[in-house]
């Protein structure tokens, strides 16, 4: 069976594109990342891309005056690339409901929070200021509205007491590294299904009982 075309959209540094990159590289992986675009063509990430001998596009999103001329010019290039799925890795922009039915079922997304917890951006600082003990990560297919489709993988990570933000996005990202990869070898091996809003993970094992944080000394 041919692998998985993948066109992986980012505007920065590029780790979760490395990670995926890294994994991809398991003789079992059923998926290739064949594209790279970013919308700042100074994004990391190109490099990283370029390193590795993947094809690189930028759509700049400064060049256009109205969203929805950015999302078409997006995606001419997306489509150019004929990609199986897209993976949206560190991508900053709003993309407009066109651009997000045009991949339906087959765009995903990672975001650094326990989604419906903490969508949009700067998740690390809020989740501190309300003082949640859990925090995290979740990968979820994209639909018109932000960070809100249904959701397929997630991890937990414990907020320290001595957390900033930097240390706590650092335990997150970690965390993303493995998600991502694992999430996206699922759907190229033909293993997710969406029934509605909730997404089964065929052959997938889940956790026994409950995470716990903090976890009290014994008494
Ligand atoms: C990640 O935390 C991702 O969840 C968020 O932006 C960050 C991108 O990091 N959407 P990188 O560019 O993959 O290193």
């Amino acid at each position: 069976m041919a692998l998985k075309r993948i066109t992986v959209l980012l505007s920065g540094r590029g780790s979760n594109l490395a990670a995926l990159l890294a994994a991809a590289r398991a003789p079992s992986y059923r998926g290739a990342v064949t594209h790279a675009i970013a919308n700042r063509p100074q994004a990391n990430g190109l490099a990283i891309a370029r390193d590795h001998g993947i094809a690189t596009s930028v759509v700049e999103h400064s060049a256009f005056a109205a969203r929805e001329d950015f999302d078409a010019a997006l995606a001419a290039v997306v489509d150019a690339s004929e990609p199986d799925l897209v993976v949206l890795a560190g991508f900053m922009r709003v993309l407009t409901p066109a651009f997000v039915a045009r991949y339906e079922g087959r765009m995903l997304n990672v975001h650094p929070s326990l989604l419906p917890a903490y969508p949009g951006l700067h998740t690390h600082r809020r989740a501190l200021a309300d003082g949640v003990r859990l925090h995290g990560c979740t990968v979820h297919f994209v639909t018109p509205s932000v960070d809100v489709g249904p959701i397929v993988a997630q991890a937990a990570v414990p907020v320290r007491d001595g957390d900033d933000e930097a240390t706590l996005a650092a335990r997150v990202l970690a965390e993303e590294h493995k998600l991502l990869p694992a999430a996206v070898g699922w759907f190229c091996a033909g293993r997710i299904a969406l029934h509605g809003r909730r997404v089964r993970v065929q052959d997938a094992r889940m956790p026994d009982g409950a995470l716990l944080a903090p976890f009290p000394a014994p008494t």
